[in-house]
């Protein structure tokens, strides 16, 4: 198929996607906030007035689900590397996360304190070559759990996006190594022809 046809049918697709039309209905600005919206009914990780950082948060869907919920007592961080329009109780910051500035940035707006949870979204730009977009994905999954380590409560969550491929098991025995316990979920909003799979790290164990 031409790359032409395939973005056409991706196009159509996408307009007749369930949960795209949903999030319309429900002023949500990503279909994302449905696979959260759903971990969260199961594992309860979202809890009024808790402090969570959100990672690759652009166009905001999961913000909007942590800022309904979080409430104006709790306190968000948020970041990406593109733009996202303000959403309430959240702070955001426009950067790359693989820089020190950033994670510098992210920090001082959390007056270096712990936080309850940490959720990552981020996926890296496809390059099409598969061995080299796999290698990008699980450096991004390390690097969110680098910050994990660093900054996240006795207990707290960890919720990450990752892609099954090369490393992915070496990446899910060392989240194993932190956390009482790692769930895989694939939620129902998840397209199955993806290789994308979350991973909650429960309660983590800082003295791991
Ligand atoms: C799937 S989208 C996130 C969707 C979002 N969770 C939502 O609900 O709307 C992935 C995001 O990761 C961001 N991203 C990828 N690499 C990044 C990096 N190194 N630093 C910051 N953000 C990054 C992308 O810019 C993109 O917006």
């Amino acid at each position: 198929m031409s790359k032409a046809n395939s973005s056409k049918n991706w196009i159509k697709g996408h307009v007749k996607d369930p949960f795209v039309i949903q999030a319309q209905k429900d002023g949500y600005r990503s279909r994302a906030a449905y696979k959260l919206i759903e971990i969260d009914k199961k594992y309860h990780i979202i809890k009024p007035g808790i402090k969570a950082v959100d990672l690759g948060a652009a166009p905001g869907g999961w913000s909007q689900v942590l800022s309904n919920k979080i409430g104006a007592t709790g306190r968000v961080v948020a970041a990406d590397l593109l733009e996202m329009p303000p959403i309430k109780n959240i702070d955001f910051i426009q950067g790359n996360f693989e820089e020190e500035k950033v994670l510098r940035d992210i920090q001082d707006k959390l007056k270096n304190l712990p936080v309850d949870l940490v959720i990552s979204d981020m996926a890296p730009n496809i390059s099409g070559i598969k061995m080299v977009d796999q290698q990008r994905a699980i450096y991004l999954n390390e690097l969110a759990l680098e910050f994990v380590k660093n900054n996240l409560k006795q207990n707290g969550f960890f919720l990450v996006k990752s892609f099954v491929g090369a490393d992915f098991e070496k990446f899910l025995n060392e989240l194993k190594l932190h956390f009482k316990k790692v769930f895989k979920i694939k939620p129902d909003s998840s397209r199955s022809r993806s290789s994308e799979i979350f991973l909650l790290g429960y309660e983590f164990q800082s003295k791991a």
